[in-house]
């Protein structure tokens, strides 16, 4: 069966609530249930607000971050049960901004998609190189040291719910996005170790999104090649109106 595509819309520490809830109103109203599968993972105090705004749409909900443990004392932290009680069906684990921009590491990553799965939340596990590791053509000793570490051990009855991101770090918010090319090779490496790690069904099922400074202009060029299964968008998720093209270009 062909993978159904998705974009996910990344909206970060951005949007007011009122920007919040008008643009996930446009979000809703653009998609349809024939368009690709569609998310947006609003800042975490807007989860309810735009829940509601969401409610009867085909556009699902997504957090940015979770934390392994169910309960307790992690001033500042969100639960997975907290997510699903706020109406998320996705969660984004390992965004390079957490991974770099705030330490977290690969085996505290796996602790997150494993309870995110267990609770019933799908996972968006984001991998990705820095500009460096691929100048030095680590990219796919890094790809494999993040899967390999970050997706061991997860509940064999809930990998249908795993989304990989493949997001280069020198192509988010920078304006330079992978050729589809650069992107293609990365999702097949990908899979061919997903296959391994999880077993080749699941590889084969696997939805691989590409992230990095996707444009309404650069969309259609990723999604058409064999392994880019649809993106996670972040600035141009930003405003409707190219986040419903990018949307159209995933058919
Ligand atoms: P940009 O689309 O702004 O480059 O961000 C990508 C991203 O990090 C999505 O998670």
């Amino acid at each position: 069966m062909p993978r159904k595509k998705l974009v996910a819309g990344n909206w970060k520490m951005n949007t007011t609530l009122a920007e919040a809830r008008a643009l996930a109103a446009a979000v809703a109203a653009g998609t349809t249930p024939a368009s690709a599968d569609v998310a947006v993972c609003p800042p975490f105090p807007w989860l309810l607000p735009v829940a509601e705004v969401l409610r009867g749409s085909v556009v699902a909900l997504g957090a940015q971050n979770c934390h392994p443990q169910k309960s307790g004392a992690y001033t500042g932290e969100v639960s997975t049960g907290m997510l699903l009680e706020a109406g998320c069906k996705y969660v984004i684990v390992g965004h390079s901004e957490r991974r770099h921009g705030l330490g977290e590491t690969d085996p505290f990553l796996n602790e997150k998609a494993k309870a995110a799965l267990s609770a019933g939340l799908h996972v968006i596990f984001c991998v990705g190189e820095l500009l460096a590791e691929r100048e030095a053509n680590q990219t796919e000793a890094v790809l494999d040291r993040q899967a390999t570490q970050g997706l061991r051990d997860l509940p064999a009855d809930r990998l249908g719910n795993l989304v990989v991101a493949y997001e280069p770090v020198w192509a988010i918010g920078t304006g330079k996005v992978a050729t589809p090319e650069q992107a293609q090779d990365a999702h097949a490496f990908i899979r061919k170790k997903v296959g391994v790690i999880l077993g080749e069904n699941v590889a084969r099922s696997l939805p691989i999104l590409y992230g990095g400074s996707v444009t309404a202009d650069s969309a259609a060029g990723l999604f058409d090649r064999p392994d880019v299964d649809g993106g996670l968008v972040g600035g141009a998720s930003l405003k409707a109106d190219s986040f419903l093209k990018i949307i159209q270009a995933a058919g």
